[in-house]
């Protein structure tokens, strides 16, 4: 039987960081990992089965249980898959397997006809001036939250953790503008029981396991599945009451955009708002949690953005401009996506034969873009392991292929919310940087695992002081 070795990191010790920053990250391997070895390390870590020359290399052929896969890491081939030719790839049947039983027929894991109908009826929700209208409770709940934060001067908080419990109160004033069917910190435990219970990958997945038998990890997830569904079906409920009593004094948030939307049934609202929550509070967080840390790991990059937040703020109160004028903290929060792309994978299933660059895809073969791999490879990045944000300030910002950075995918099936999650990450930001720095206090560098995201294990132990 093959043995694996346990995962390597690679990283400095924190403090004696020579700039700029090399960011941990698990070691590739250079040898074959085996059967057994891979189910192993992809049911504990999956970017761990990434050996080197998956970051060398434009193309590679595999084979998983006799199904071909192809992983893309050339971005005129991603441009080619994911753009010229998208109507031949659809999602993946793993992917679809994980978290088809959770997001049902939300906007993530639709296919077909259901998918555009939905896209269309979405699409209106997103719209630049809905998002601008969302800046201000951004900054309100930022503000309290930066406030709360400070009380706890001194003491060491899993960034983490903190910063899941922000952009669920983002997304939840976002959403529900404070309208929801129990108290707050029921609703954020059911929220957490439920995404937290369905969020591995279950070996059977893995071994192409028919539907019909049961995931362990998953089956633990069902009761607090249900429940977390009847809150949310009675707060849409209550919301349509609302909206029919008294339509102008109803705030226009996202479900009230969503009830608004043409053609969405109750039960497709209850699955986007589900599949919002997955989608879009997890992954905001865990790259604000990542520039948190890089920072602290940075000095010369920490100061550079504390500075312009203490000359920006002050002069634009305004959120609405703080994108746009705050480039250091923008391009902080990019780069710690590039290094920590919360969602590492795109991955696609072939319907028709293919052929990109030189390579054949055979019908029904996988399609693997790994912003993981895409994001870290040495034929597309100076030095790529390390924390160099200034990679995406406005002037060099250009030299970026449009198919090399991926963090929000590319195509039609291109992150709705990547707006609404950079304006909440610069705003989050701003806010929590004006008055506080945030310290790793760690021994060792956080490993780093993928958990649906890409997150720390064990979360990120940071000391918050203040900097007044
Ligand atoms: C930093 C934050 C975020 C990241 C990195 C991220 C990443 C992504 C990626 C990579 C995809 C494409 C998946 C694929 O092609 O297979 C995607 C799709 C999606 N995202 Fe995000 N996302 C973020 C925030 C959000 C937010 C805030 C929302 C909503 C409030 C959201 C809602 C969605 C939805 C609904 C889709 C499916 C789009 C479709 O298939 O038509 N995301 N996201």
């Amino acid at each position: 039987m093959s043995t694996v070795a346990p995962p390597r990191h690679s990283s400095q010790r924190p403090g004696q960081s020579p700039r700029p920053f090399r960011a941990p990250a698990p070691v590739p391997h250079s040898t074959p990992l085996g059967f057994a070895g891979f189910i192993r390390t992809a049911s504990r870590n999956p970017i761990e089965i990434w050996g080197t020359r998956a970051f060398k290399e434009p193309y590679i052929r595999g084979a998983w249980l006799g199904v071909p896969n192809i992983v893309v890491n050339d971005p005129a081939g991603i441009r080619y898959c994911l753009v010229e030719n998208a109507k031949n790839y659809v999602m993946q049947p793993l992917r679809q397997r994980i978290l088809r039983p959770l997001l049902r027929d939300g906007l993530l894991t639709a296919e077909g006809q259901l998918w555009r109908r939905t896209r269309k009826a979405i699409a209106p929700v997103f719209t630049p001036r809905h998002i601008s209208g969302f800046t201000e409770q951004m900054q309100a709940r930022s503000a309290l939250f930066a406030k709360t934060l400070a009380k706890r001067e001194g003491t060491t908080v899993d960034a983490s953790h903190e910063m899941t419990l922000l952009t669920f109160d983002i997304l939840q004033e976002t959403l529900f503008s404070g309208d929801i069917a129990s108290e707050p910190e029921g609703f954020a435990r059911s929220t957490r029981d439920f995404l937290g219970s369905m969020g591995r990958v279950d070996p059977l997945d893995l071994l192409n396991a028919p539907a019909f038998l049961p995931r362990l990890r998953r089956l633990r997830g069902r009761k607090s599945m249900n429940f977390f569904r009847g809150l949310i079906a009675e707060t849409i409920e209550k919301r349509r009451e609302k909206l029919d009593r008294d339509p102008d004094g109803t705030p226009n948030d996202l479900l009230t955009l969503l009830i608004k939307a043409d053609g969405l049934s109750s039960e497709e609202i209850e699955d986007n708002i589900i599949t919002f929550i997955g989608a879009g509070h997890e992954t905001t967080a865990r790259s604000l949690a990542w520039t948190l840390y890089l920072l602290s790991q940075a000095p010369d990059e920490r100061a550079l953005v504390e500075t312009e937040i203490d000359e920006v703020l002050p002069q634009l109160t305004h959120p609405s401009q703080w994108s746009e004028k705050l480039i250091h903290t923008k391009a902080a929060f990019e780069e710690a996506m590039r290094l920590y792309p919360p969602a590492p994978s795109l991955n696609r299933t072939a319907l028709k034969a293919d052929r990109v660059g030189d390579i054949d895809i055979p019908a029904g073969a996988t399609l693997l873009v790994m912003p993981w791999l895409v994001h870290r490879h040495e034929m597309l990045w100076d030095r790529p392991e390390h924390f160099m944000p200034s990679r995406f300030l406005p002037d060099n910002r250009d030299k970026i292929d449009r198919y090399q950075y991926l963090p929000f995918g590319v195509g039609p099936r291109v992150c709705i919310g990547a707006s609404f999650a950079l304006q909440e990450a610069v705003i989050a930001l701003a806010l929590l940087l004006k008055d506080l720095r945030f310290d790793y206090v760690a021994k060792h560098p956080p490993r780093v695992v993928q958990r649906i995201t890409v997150q720390p294990d064990g979360g990120l132990p940071m000391r918050v002081s203040r900097r007044h």
